[in-house]
């Protein structure tokens, strides 16, 4: 089915173009003579008015043609007297694809985003999901150029995995045994995990990371980009039970090179929306007001904040603010705490590095103050956390001391304590969570309107 695009349309059609377009009716007005149909087909935020005679072929069927039904029309375009000058469509012929009737349930009026999260299998057809899906098309088609650009390869690590990456426990089982009938281990009457698919417990992956690293030191430069799966109770706007995450690897690499490399791939990222998406920006920025041409511009031109934790404590306790939840050395900060430091302290986004060890994973380089780990979190206004990474620890035996020290038993990790034991290097990495670049971006509040279909605890339906 040959057709044209919208969006091709209101950007270079001409005057007196025959052209044929297919899309979703909007709106329908019709007078004795004439009806007035606006469409609009996915291909961006425009729409377009056609201008149907009651003579033509087709438009007899009109009539069981109410918002939502999808038609297909040729025509020739004619500029519109009225408003902005674009162009409008004459039909010469019309055909109703697929009827619909008066209980469409996205009729005229705004629907709030409650609703539509009820109805997702409908809401890519309004007006503010087609600007997010939008944009989150033009952020993946990025994420890649920004990384082929720079010699980096795309590396898929697995998705079912034995491994617990972050070590917190939040892992989604996966099994072919019998739930009814588990197998029991006679000795300790313990599921009995060696009869199972994998004749070990396996689950999904909550990051790719630890595989990033071995294929990083073999390559050089690698980046995932796939979902990673978090079984973490947390029914917040900026968690997702099934998100997708982009984790760069970098061999003979520090944390500085770490930070840079996340500084300059968010700014890549600001600048390309702003060059493709500015009808969607411009869109959300008028109904949601979050987000918006000038602050993307800004963003993608100004450098980061860097702050060590130890210094972003002492500003916090300085600050005098009363948080819900205390902060001193040693904690983990919570959401509150990091949004106070990005919005109320520096207005922008920061970097925080130099965290605890005894509050972030195993993995991490421990500096020399023996206290810290070469960490780093990148904080952004509205979202908070957008990136977590790290300079990777890559001594054999503090390696191995820190898995003692967290409950992993490095008898289980032998292949990652082998990258340890044969021409070792500095390396670094972070990830980036793809759902909440796309909320803080678009401006949205809630992640769970970021994703056609979101999971999170409770919520599975579509
Ligand atoms: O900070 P996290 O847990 O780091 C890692 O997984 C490392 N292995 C990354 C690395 O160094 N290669 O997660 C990274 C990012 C967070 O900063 C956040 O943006 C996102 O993933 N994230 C989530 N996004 C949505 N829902 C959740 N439940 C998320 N958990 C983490
Ligand atoms: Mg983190």
């Amino acid at each position: 089915m040959q057709r044209d695009l919208i969006k091709n349309i209101q950007a270079r059609g001409e005057e007196g173009q025959a052209v044929t377009v297919a899309g979703w009716i909007k709106t329908k007005r019709e007078s004795k003579a004439f009806s007035f149909i606006i469409i609009n087909d996915g291909s961006s935020q425009a729409d377009l008015q056609i201008i149907a005679d009651s003579g033509i072929p087709g438009s007899e069927d009109l009539n069981q043609a109410g918002t939502g039904a999808s038609i297909r029309v040729e025509g020739t375009l004619k500029r519109s007297q009225g408003k902005g000058q674009s162009l409008e469509l004459v039909a010469s012929q019309i055909i109703v694809l697929g009827s619909a009737d008066a209980s469409y349930p996205l009729q005229k009026k705004g629907h709030t985003l409650e609703f539509l999260r009820e109805i997702a299998h409908l809401r890519g057809r309004t007006n503010t999901f087609g600007a997010v899906y939008r944009v989150r098309n033009t952020l993946s088609y990025l994420v890649h150029r920004f990384f082929q650009e720079r010699n980096f390869l795309w590396a898929h690590t697995p998705i079912i995995t034995a491994n617990d990456c972050e070590g917190a426990g939040e892992l989604f089982q996966v099994t072919t045994l019998d739930l009814k009938n588990m197998p029991k281990n006679k000795e300790n009457g313990e599921i009995d995990f060696s009869q199972d698919f994998f004749k070990e417990k396996a689950h999904l992956t909550v990051s790719g990371q630890l595989e990033g690293e071995f294929l990083a030191l073999g390559l050089g430069n690698i980046y995932t980009f796939g979902p990673t799966f978090r079984a973490e109770n947390s029914n917040t706007t900026r968690h997702l039970a099934e998100f997708w995450m982009i984790e760069p690897e970098m061999a003979f690499a520090d944390l500085q090179d770490d930070m840079n490399l996340a500084e300059d791939f968010f700014r890549y990222l600001c600048a390309g929306v702003i060059k493709e998406n500015p009808d969607e920006i411009n869109f959300l920025a008028k109904h949601y007001g979050e987000s918006s041409l000038e602050n993307l511009q800004k963003l993608s031109q100004t450098p980061f904040a860097r702050i060590t934790y130890t210094e972003a404590i002492e500003e916090l306790k300085k600050s005098g603010h009363k948080f819900e939840f205390p902060i001193d050395w040693g904690t983990d900060m919570q959401s509150e705490h990091e949004r106070f430091l990005t919005e109320k302290i520096f207005k922008s986004p920061v970097i925080v590095t130099d965290y605890p060890k005894n509050i972030k994973a195993f993995y991490m380089k421990v500096n020399s103050d023996e206290r810290t780990v070469a960490a780093m979190d990148v904080l952004v206004p509205g979202v908070g956390e957008l990136i977590g990474g790290s300079q990777r620890e890559d001594r054999l035996d503090i390696l191995v001391q820190r898995m003692k020290e967290m409950g992993i038993q490095p008898e289980k990790l032998e292949w990652y304590l082998d990258l340890r034991r044969f021409g070792s290097c500095p390396h670094a990495g972070f990830g980036l969570g793809f759902e909440r670049l796309v909320q803080y971006i678009t401006g949205i509040g809630n992640i769970r309107d970021t994703i056609p279909c979101p999971r999170a605890p409770g919520l599975i339906g579509f």
